[in-house]
């Protein structure tokens, strides 16, 4: 079987007048199916920048990028939106929600783009329950939660679809350890029931949660 995610050679140059920053430098690793895996390192190594490659938001400057077998590189903006649409879920490590969208328009927002009119109405509560974020808050637009209410429904988003890969930068970054936990065991949970899961965390209690760790230290692969 082919690894879900097969990094080669993979270089992210960012051009900024000041200089190129070298985001990435010649990173390969594969992700096998249902792996779940922990990526560390100090701030500024690229673990954003791996995450976003990982998850099609950004392509390589060099290298590829296969997913299930199929190089990004070949692939089209509809075929990359459609990929990103079906298969992966993504907690962004500052949320990017949409400001003028209540929580549950958000949370609803990746089962629109799938299904058109047709969401389930049950499923934004079942997801924002299993977060656990009260009924209370889900008129409230991003504003007016807190930082680890707004982290809550993140998740809730990136897990509306039953996306096959998961992808999380700090998820529990602005959780209390309690509910930083049970979104661990939420994790856990999704991972046995076959989803691949990619954890970028700076704490070591969330990367025991993982198969293994990746440490990653001035854009490369620390072995
Ligand atoms: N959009 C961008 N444009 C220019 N440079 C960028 C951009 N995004 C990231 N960088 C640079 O690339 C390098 C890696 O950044 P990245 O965000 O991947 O680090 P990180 O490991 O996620 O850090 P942190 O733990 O602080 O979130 C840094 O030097 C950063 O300044
Ligand atoms: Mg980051």
């Amino acid at each position: 079987m082919q690894p879900v995610i097969q990094f080669v050679d993979v270089v992210k140059i960012y051009p900024l007048k000041a200089g190129d920053v070298m985001a990435l430098n010649h990173i390969s690793f594969a992700v096998e199916r249902g792996e779940f895996i922990s990526i560390m390192g100090p701030s500024g190594s690229g673990k954003s920048t791996l995450l976003n490659l990982m998850g099609c938001l950004d392509p390589p400057t060099s290298g590829n990028i296969f997913m299930s077998g199929i190089g990004v590189r070949a692939m089209n903006d509809v075929e990359l939106t459609n990929l990103r649409r079906d298969r992966i879920g993504f907690i962004f490590q500052y949320f990017n929600l949409f400001p003028l969208l209540n929580v549950i328009e958000n949370v609803n927002f990746p089962q629109m783009l799938k299904s058109g009119k047709d969401v389930n109405p049950d499923k934004a509560k079942e997801v924002l329950h299993a977060v656990q974020l009260e009924d209370q808050f889900y008129t409230h637009t991003p504003m007016e939660l807190s930082g680890g209410q707004q982290q809550r429904v993140a998740i809730a988003r990136a897990l509306i679809n039953d996306p096959d890969i998961l992808l999380c930068d700090e998820p529990t970054g602005n959780l209390d350890s309690k509910t930083g936990s049970s979104i661990m065991e939420l994790m856990t949970e999704l991972n046995r029931k076959g989803a691949t899961i990619i954890c970028v965390t700076h704490d070591p209690t969330v990367a025991k949660y993982s198969d293994r760790t990746i440490r990653i230290v001035d854009g490369c692969i620390a072995s």
